[in-house]
Formats: structure tokens, C-alpha cells, sequence
């Protein structure tokens, strides 16, 4: 396995699991197989991300675009998440890992909310890891709800329009209090963002691998990884100034 700099690991990292699908389909099997399979993979990379010691970890597990999926495939999905939840959380107690959950929690079904309300009240205390799950989540209407509570708030008069600053808007996002994603991992082979984090996503490293996620590795993990300690990460400025060899030189 590639060594990596464990001072140059990403503060925040988030996944696209994508995939599930086409890996049960490549094998003649049933689509909920593979998001079985992938539930597996889920927990694998969950665990060694916390071993390494990122300190946040964000999972796309269902958009806001996947209730528009045979409501079959919909119900397998809420059922496999809720049996996950339900199994995981004595790890994730074990582990210190708390849990989180972005996305419109307003249209997922009420037992589904409850296991989620469980696991993040049992988790609340944990200092480890956080993990994120984005749930019935879509990032323009993220935008859009924290566009709509502060225009509520500004009617209501206790908010002026000068007061929308960057971080006021940021603090009106589901993420509010995480920071952004350092790097972004999107399995199967789709080079798309299909409305994850846009917000968020704006100075982020992207990551794409072919691997299906049912597929998808610790060693693989370990190679996305190694790649983003080889980035340069600018944020606007010249590669001179990084190095702080830009105030000597002028060129
Ligand atoms: C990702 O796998 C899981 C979800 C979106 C819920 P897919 O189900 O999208 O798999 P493909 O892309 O059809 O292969
Ligand atoms: C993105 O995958 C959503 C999740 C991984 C949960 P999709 O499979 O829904 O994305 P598209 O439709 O290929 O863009
Ligand atoms: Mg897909």
C-alpha cells in the first residue's frame, strides 16, 4: 500500500457511493443486492476512515432525485438504511463515531426519522469521528430552504439584507458547523456531481474511479487518498505564495 502523510490526510472527506446498481446488474442479480453489497462496503470504509483518523466523513446515500426510482428499489433502500442504523450504532459507540444526517428529513418515513433520531441522540457525545449521512438530500434544495428561512427571517424584521454575509448564508445550510469537504470520491465511473454539496463543493478535490462501489477497497481507498496529498491545493493564490517563496519574488 502507498504510505500516506498521516498530517496531510483531508480534515473532511466525502463519497458519491455510486454503482450499486450496474455491480448487481454486471452479475445477473437484483438491483437491491447490490445496495446490500454496498451497505458492507459502507461499513468497511466508515471504520477505516476512523481509524486513520479523518475527522469528518460524509456519505451520499440517497438524493433527493432517488424518490423518483421504482418505489420497490425506494422501500428496499429505507429498509436496508434503517436495519444499517439499527446494527451499527454499538459500533459506532465503540468506535466514538457520531452520527449526523443532512437532506430533507421532512420526506423520509416517520420509522426511518425515529432510527435516525435514536442513533444520533445515543451518538450525540461521541468526539470521534462524525459521520454525515446525506438522506433525501439534494443540494439546490438545500440552497433553496436556507434561501426561504432567511427571507422568513428578514420579513419577520430581524434580519437586514446587509446582514447576509457568506457565513450567515453557510450557517443557514444543513451542514452549518461542518467544515467543507477537503476531498471528494465519486465510485463507478461518472464524472458528475448530480446535486451533491454545490455550495460546499467549491474549493474540493475531486476524486474518480471506475470501481463500483460495492467493489470499492480499503486499498483503493488508501490510493484516492495518496493522490490527494500529491494535490497542490491553491484556493485562488499563485503556487509561489503556497511555498511563501512569492513575497521575494516578483515573478
Ligand atoms: C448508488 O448506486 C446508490 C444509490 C443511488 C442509492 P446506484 O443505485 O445509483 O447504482 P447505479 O448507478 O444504478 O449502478
Ligand atoms: C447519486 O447517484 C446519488 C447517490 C449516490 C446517493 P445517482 O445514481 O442517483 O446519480 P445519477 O442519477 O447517476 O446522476
Ligand atoms: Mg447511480
Amino acid at each position: 500500500m502507498i504510505p500516506l502523510d498521516p498530517n496531510r490526510l483531508p480534515a473532511h472527506l466525502a463519497i458519491i457511493m455510486d454503482g450499486n446498481g450496474r455491480w448487481a446488474q454486471e452479475r445477473m442479480l437484483k438491483r437491491i443486492i447490490g445496495h446490500q453489497r454496498g451497505a458492507e462496503t459502507v461499513k468497511m470504509i466508515v471504520e477505516q476512515a476512523s481509524l486513520l483518523g479523518i475527522k469528518y466523513l460524509t456519505l451520499f446515500a440517497f438524493s433527493s432525485e432517488n424518490w423518483s426510482r421504482p418505489q420497490l428499489e425506494v422501500r428496499a433502500l429505507m429498509t436496508l438504511l434503517k436495519k444499517y442504523i439499527q446494527r451499527e450504532t454499538a459500533h459506532m459507540m465503540r468506535k466514538n463515531i457520531r452520527y449526523n444526517v443532512i437532506g430533507n428529513r421532512s420526506d423520509l418515513p416517520d420509522d426511518i426519522n425515529e432510527t435516525l433520531e435514536d442513533a444520533m441522540r445515543k451518538t450525540a457525545a461521541n468526539t470521534g469521528m462524525v459521520l454525515t449521512l446525506a438522506l433525501s438530500y439534494g443540494a439546490r434544495q438545500e440552497l433553496t430552504r436556507a434561501a426561504a428561512r432567511l427571507a422568513a427571517e428578514a420579513v419577520a424584521g430581524r434580519l437586514s439584507p446587509e446582514d447576509i454575509t457568506t457565513e450567515l448564508f453557510e450557517s443557514y445550510l444543513d451542514t452549518g458547523g461542518l467544515p467543507d469537504p477537503d476531498f471528494l470520491i465519486r465510485t463507478s465511473g461518472e464524472m458528475r456531481i448530480s446535486n451533491f454539496l454545490l455550495w460546499q463543493l467549491a474549493y474540493t478535490e475531486l476524486y474518480f474511479t471506475d470501481t463500483n462501489w460495492p467493489d470499492f477497497t480499503i486499498n483503493e481507498l488508501n490510493k484516492a487518498l495518496a493522490d490527494y496529498q500529491s494535490r497542490e491545493r491553491r484556493f485562488g493564490k499563485t503556487s509561489d505564495q503556497l511555498t511563501q517563496r512569492g513575497d521575494l519574488s516578483n515573478d
